[in-house]
């Protein structure tokens, strides 16, 4: 693997592989059929802290640089694309409490994640997908409370979350600085789940809709200030956009390590087909746009962790890496034949988990708005 990472990293990385390898692998080809949520996979990730490696050193977190964290992330998806979603997401759901909330804030999401909890972010809903700014979640405030009602739909944790970041509107007059995030705990009345959608792939992560009905939270829960949270959710997609990236390079990773291991045992024509050209061009060209994507990860994070500008490498990042995830897992279906094409072969299942990573976390087509955005100007 080709990012460069820490001594530290290289340790916690062969525990991590042989997690993967061992356990999540295996069990997660059950749980991609039953549909259900691995408890006892996340159990383990959580006993061994893999689900907090994005919370800062200061909060209780690894203090890991960010390549170093990818590399993790990337093995977690080499061996579930599912698994690594989750434990990314989670990162996802608590990054506008980093960018934009108060120290309390920021001291709460943290203590529940590093003691077994996951994040979500609540920005789509049903009318509102790429149209991010057109929600119709509302907050009302009401003396030292928020009162929030409405729908957020395709929640990745919704229904294992500890706690929410939810954007909703405070001043309809506004337009998208009318929009707020703000922070709601499990377990707060008025918030429920439902409409659990039974996906294509990444079946190993939790997805469903997040309802609020008169939830009422706390003021200091507002995360920044009111009219802020269209700019704070941006923000935390410009960043969250690479971790994407990153695990559909591990889906990537994962079909041109299928495809080479099927390539040496498979005899056709008296020899194993890997000795043919034509398909050790294939892998080279897998291996090329693999790595390449790999690389645009760790530039966009690299960026990041330098306090550089990266929302443009990171949106190209998620498009390129999501891409070539797909070309990747439908070329190692090639190579399988027929067998690839089989749910008892275990490259079917790249193809169907890679496909929402050129959807979620803004469609590719928005990840070209952004990258146009930021090359042209606005
Ligand atoms: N950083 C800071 N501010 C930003 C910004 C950024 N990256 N992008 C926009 N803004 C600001 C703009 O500057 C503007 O403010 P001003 O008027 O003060 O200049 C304001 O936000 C509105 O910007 P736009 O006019 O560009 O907004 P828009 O309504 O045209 O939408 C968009 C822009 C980029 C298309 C946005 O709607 C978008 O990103 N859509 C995709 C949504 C998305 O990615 N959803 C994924 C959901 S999360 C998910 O999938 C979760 C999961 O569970 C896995």
């Amino acid at each position: 693997m080709a990012y460069i990472i820490s001594e530290e990293a290289k340790d916690l990385l062969e525990d991590v592989k042989e997690f993967c390898e061992n356990e999540v692998k295996e069990q997660c080809k059950e749980y991609d059929v039953s549909g259900e949520w691995p408890k006892e996979i996340y159990d383990k990730a959580i006993e061994m802290q893999l689900h907090s490696l994005e919370v800062p050193e200061e909060y209780g977190g690894p203090g890991l640089d960010r390549v170093s964290v990818a590399a993790l992330i990337e093995q977690m998806a080499i061996a579930d694309a599912g698994f690594a979603t989750t434990i990314s997401a989670s990162g996802l759901g608590m990054k506008p409490v980093l960018i934009a909330g108060s120290e309390e804030l920021k001291k709460k999401a943290c203590n529940l994640i590093v003691d077994g909890g996951f994040g979500a972010f609540c920005l789509t809903e049903p009318m509102a997908g790429s149209d991010a700014g057109a929600g119709k979640t509302t907050a009302v405030k009401d003396g030292d409370s928020y009162v929030l009602n409405g729908r957020k739909c395709f929640i990745t944790n919704g229904a294992v979350a500890s706690f929410y970041c939810v954007t909703a509107m405070t001043d309809k007059s506004q337009g998208t600085k009318g929009i707020s995030m703000f922070f709601v705990e499990a377990g707060t009345p008025g918030l429920s789940t439902g409409n659990h959608e039974n996906k294509m792939g990444i079946r190993t992560s939790n997805t469903c809709d997040v309802v609020f009905e008169d939830c009422r939270i706390p003021a200091e829960n507002l995360i920044g200030q009111e009219g802020k949270g269209f700019k704070i959710a941006m923000q935390t997609l410009d960043q969250a956009r690479t971790w994407m990236g990153c695990v559909a390079t591990g889906i990537a990773q994962r079909g041109i390590n299928e495809a080479i291991a099927y390539g040496k045992e498979r005899i056709q024509f008296g020899k194993p087909i890997i000795k043919n050209q034509a398909l050790q061009f294939k892998i080279a060209d897998m291996e090329i746009k693999t790595e390449t994507a790999r690389q645009m990860v760790a530039h966009a994070l690299t960026k990041m962790d330098m306090g550089l500008p990266y929302a443009k490498e990171s949106a190209i990042a998620k498009c390129y890496a999501s891409d070539i995830a797909m070309e990747v897992s439908s070329e190692a279906i090639q190579m399988f034949g027929g067998y690839g094409y089989s749910r008892e072969y275990p490259v079917e299942k790249l193809l169907r988990d890679a496909k929402i990573f050129q959807i979620f976390e803004g469609t590719n087509e928005i990840q070209r708005i952004v990258i146009a955005n930021n090359v042209i100007g606005r």
